[in-house]
């Protein structure tokens, strides 16, 4: 029998490479999320794949897996892993693998690829190569130095340096972080699509670099580098509600760049921003976000960022310090101009004063296209509403803004002809603009509207039977990306604020809809970044201060247990959704101050807005004591920092912090559920915070599943519930056995409620069930998550691609319920090679 096995063997071995060639290859290789990305600076990147698409249709798992990382193309292609062979892992693990070889230099320039075994030990074949490239790892090693104009005041000073080159670079790579925002622009063009960058941090904890590949703008010969510089939040001009104006981090905007020149004949330069550089004012003549931004056309510099320009008369620009934050890699997805509407109407509620509607409420500015007499003034000023007699309603959301400017553009004209002016470092939250000072009616062609807000991939999608719940599904969306820049926003036009509970609740929803590792893992940072030395989490980050615990480490103004919780609930979320064990790692000692903290302080702990926004009460918490809202978020985030606990392999905490929860949990129900396992008061959200926290006996669940739908009868089908509740209530209701019933309240005709809200024509979702205060809130939005549940009889459609045309490997679920959703289709899940699932996981 020897004879037969042993050729077996030899025709194995002859088709073996033959085989390997035609063998599936794993996809979508990733580093720290991206692909390709260019500034990664953790020391050990973390990579992740997807599976090849055969072995999943086979319904295989990946059994192991073997990566290179090579210091070339060159030694990769030869199979050698030069930096890393991490050899034949026996591992079904695909996502966030950390690198593991030897240490990576700031702008190393890494190629990876990998190769896969499936359950019948089958190899996969090598990968496509991927890449990604280091940026600084220390502060020192930049070649830059920051650099300013302070004499610039509000407007926004240019700065510039002009360089020969011998031969046009085969690799350009720019690092720049110009605060608080900037615009690259690299021989009289602007050097990427990247809008009000970079993004909004604690400037004295973490400033964040960009990283651009810029090769295509360069050329041999001279070339010339602008950078313009805006105030964003670092250099606030207008004071408001919070303070920003005065943070601790203010002062003049400031850049650090630096340019990394590779040449054919591997020569690399630098060209950083130094004291060479030179500066002048141009056309941008005062910025803000609250208030605005003038463009005085009179004083453009044409061609101020080419090589040829004679800059003369320009000043040698100041050596400024760096702000006290550290310098990290901007990851999420950039801010951009996402979408362009044209307007719907105008109107003349008086002779030259015109009045367009965009149609839509969303988050940007306004492109405008007009001529005129030189040094005449248009003013275009932003809103959501009208007044009565027509005029834009400029004093609704103005609270937050302290000066009389708000939202108001002006464009002074050159009278050149015919001129376009689009804001550079200001946005609005606005559905109607009011122009003055147009020599003529503007037509609509004239105006565009430009939605400005971070750009994530789409990740999941959601279409069922239903208009009004696919146009409600619209609004969850669309009110969401009105609120990303660069923070999770309330609202786009009031306050721009990152305040925690909208940012929280809403993360699964959003997560279902859109790809957002990244984007909340840097608001975790942020979150961790604004806490209090003693534990205490202010209710917005960034904080200017305005937030902070009392001197006397008390609670901050408007602190409550459901803001501050964002800093267990986010790196949860981020684990439960994306297997991000980092997030969870980053965030542990201060989830572990929070809960210590709310231990010692207690009940003035326990909150100060609780089930805010609950339905006829005028925005406040009545129905619901707060002090219920506010132990069991305590709970809950107790419970999560067990769990979290338990996955660090810190088993002490997780009995300690276990044990706590239970207690916490003890006292709850003491508190608010009586022994027939009824609860007082009569609450929406405390009976869904007590089916869906398991703040309660497994025998009462009943009883209060009972008492949640005799309210709702009792409201004639509505739901009566706020921030906190809102989010809780459909699952409280599925997960006691009435889907049907949580459809009813979601789709319930009249106020309160999200059809109300439809009805009444909005275009994206409000603040208030009565339609006060804010039109563009993503808070109510929360509930788009529980859209996203394997509801009896759904059916998969397919998975979302995503910008670089490839499908994800999600969990597609669709749900089909009897009656109003006939076909409800929806898919969500995780990243590349997912292995955490989209699914509400109660209790957390
Ligand atoms: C914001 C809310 C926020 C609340 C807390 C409001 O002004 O817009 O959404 O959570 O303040 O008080």
């Amino acid at each position: 029998m020897t004879r037969p096995v042993l050729a077996l063997a030899v025709l194995l071995a002859a088709t073996a490479p033959l085989l390997a060639q035609h063998a599936p290859k794993p996809l979508n290789l990733r580093c720290e999320y991206h692909a390709d990305p260019l500034g990664v600076d953790t020391p050990a990147p973390r990579l992740s794949w997807q599976m090849p698409l055969i072995s999943v249709q086979r319904g295989q798992a990946q059994t192991a897996y073997h990566i290179l990382v090579a210091t070339s193309t060159e030694q990769l292609a030869k199979n050698t892993g030069d930096l890393w062979d991490s050899g034949k892992v026996d591992s079904d693990q695909s996502l966030h693998i950390p690198y593991a070889g030897k240490p990576l230099s700031s702008r190393q320039l890494c190629y990876w690829k990998l190769k896969t075994w499936d359950q019948a030990g089958r190899a996969s074949a090598w990968s496509d190569a991927a890449s990604w490239t280091m940026g600084i790892i220390e502060p020192d090693q930049w070649h830059a130095r920051w650099i300013g104009a302070p004499e610039a005041g509000l407007a926004a000073p240019q700065l510039r340096a002009t360089f020969d080159l011998p031969s046009k670079p085969v690799r350009a790579i720019a690092r720049i972080c110009g605060l608080g925002l900037h615009e690259l622009r690299l021989n009289g063009v602007k050097a990427s699509d990247h809008l009000l960058a970079p993004a909004f941090t604690d400037y004295n904890k973490r400033a964040l670099y960009i990283t651009h590949d810029v090769t295509e703008h360069l050329r041999p010969g001279p070339n010339a580098i602008g950078v313009i510089l805006g105030g964003g939040w670092y250099r606030l001009a207008s004071r408001d509600f919070f303070g920003f104006e005065k943070a601790p981090w203010t002062g003049p905007p400031r850049l650090l760049l630096e340019l990394e020149l590779l040449l054919a004949d591997g020569t690399r330069l630098f060209i950083a921003s130094d004291e060479t550089w030179k500066w002048s004012t141009g056309e941008i003549v005062f910025n803000c976000l609250r208030a605005g931004e003038t463009i005085d056309a009179r004083q453009l510099t044409p061609n101020w960022d080419t090589a040829d320009y004679d800059d003369t008369g320009w000043s040698p620009v100041t050596v400024l310090p760096a702000p006290a934050g550290r310098l990290a890699a901007q990851q999420q997805p950039p801010i951009r101009a996402a979408r362009r509407v044209r307007p719907a109407a105008i109107t003349e509620p008086a002779p030259g004063v015109y009045v367009i509607d965009m149609g839509v409420t969303f988050a940007g500015h306004v492109r405008l296209t007009t001529r005129g007499r030189p040094g005449h003034t248009i003013t275009l000023k932003h809103n959501e509403k009208l007044q009565a007699d027509g005029f834009v309603d400029m004093k609704h959301l103005s609270s937050h803004t302290l000066d009389k400017r708000f939202q108001t553009e002006q464009f002074i004209l050159a009278g050149t002809g015919v001129e376009t002016f689009e804001p550079r470092f200001t946005y609005h939250g606005f559905r109607y603009v009011q122009i003055e000072g147009l020599a003529n009616k503007p037509s609509l062609d004239d105006i565009q509207g430009v939605l400005v807000h971070n750009t994530p991939a789409p990740a999941g999608a959601f279409a069922c039977s239903d208009p009004k719940l696919n146009r409600l599904q619209e609004l969850i969306v669309h009110t969401q990306l009105c609120n990303l820049h660069s923070i999770p926003t309330d609202c786009p036009h009031r306050e721009k604020m990152g305040w925690l509970q909208d940012g929280c609740v809403t993360q699964e929803a959003a997560i279902c809809n859109l790809d957002m590792a990244t984007f909340y893992a840097k608001w975790l940072h942020d979150i961790l970044d604004a806490q209090d030395p003693g534990g205490h989490v202010p209710s917005i980050a960034p904080n200017s201060g305005w937030a902070s615990a009392k001197p006397d480490g008390g609670p901050g103004r408007f602190a409550d247990p459901w803001w501050a919780t964002a800093i267990s609930r986010t790196p949860w979320n981020l684990y439960i959704y994306y297997g991000d064990r980092r997030a969870v790692e980053q965030a542990y000692d201060g989830i572990k101050a929070y809960i210590d903290y709310l231990s010692v302080r207690s009940t003035r702990a326990y909150g100060s807005l609780g089930d805010w926004l609950e339905a006829d009460t005028q925005n406040r918490a009545k129905r619901t004591p707060i002090p219920l809202t506010g132990i069991a978020a305590y709970q809950l985030a107790t419970r999560q920092l067990s769990r979290m606990a338990a996955i660090l392999g810190r088993t002490e905490d997780a009995q300690k912090y276990g044990t706590l929860a239970d207690e916490i949990r003890a006292s709850w129900i003491q508190r608010y559920v009586d022994e027939t396992g009824v609860i007082v008061p009569d609450s929406q959200t405390a009976y869904a915070l007590a089916l869906e926290l398991d703040l309660l006996s497994a025998h009462h669940r009943s009883t209060v599943a009972a008492q949640l739908t005799a309210n709702i009868a009792q409201r004639r089908g509505h739901l009566s519930t706020g921030i906190i509740g809102t989010h809780y209530l459909p699952y409280a209701l599925s997960n006691s056995g009435q889907v049907d019933l949580a459809f009813d309240v979601l789709t319930a005709e009249g106020q309160p409620g999200y059809f109300h809200m439809i009805d009444s024509g909005a275009t994206a979702l409000w603040e208030q069930w009565d339609g006060n205060n804010s039109l563009c809130h993503p808070t109510f939005g929360a509930v788009g998550a529980w859209f996203y549940q394997p509801w009896p009889g759904s059916t998969p459609i397919p998975p979302p691609r995503d910008s670089n045309g490839s499908s994800s490997d999600r969990t597609c679920r669709a749900a089909s319920h009897g009656r109003r959703p006939t076909t409800t289709r929806c898919s969500a899940g995780s990243k590349a090679g997912g292995s955490a699932r989209a699914t509400h996981t109660p209790s957390s």
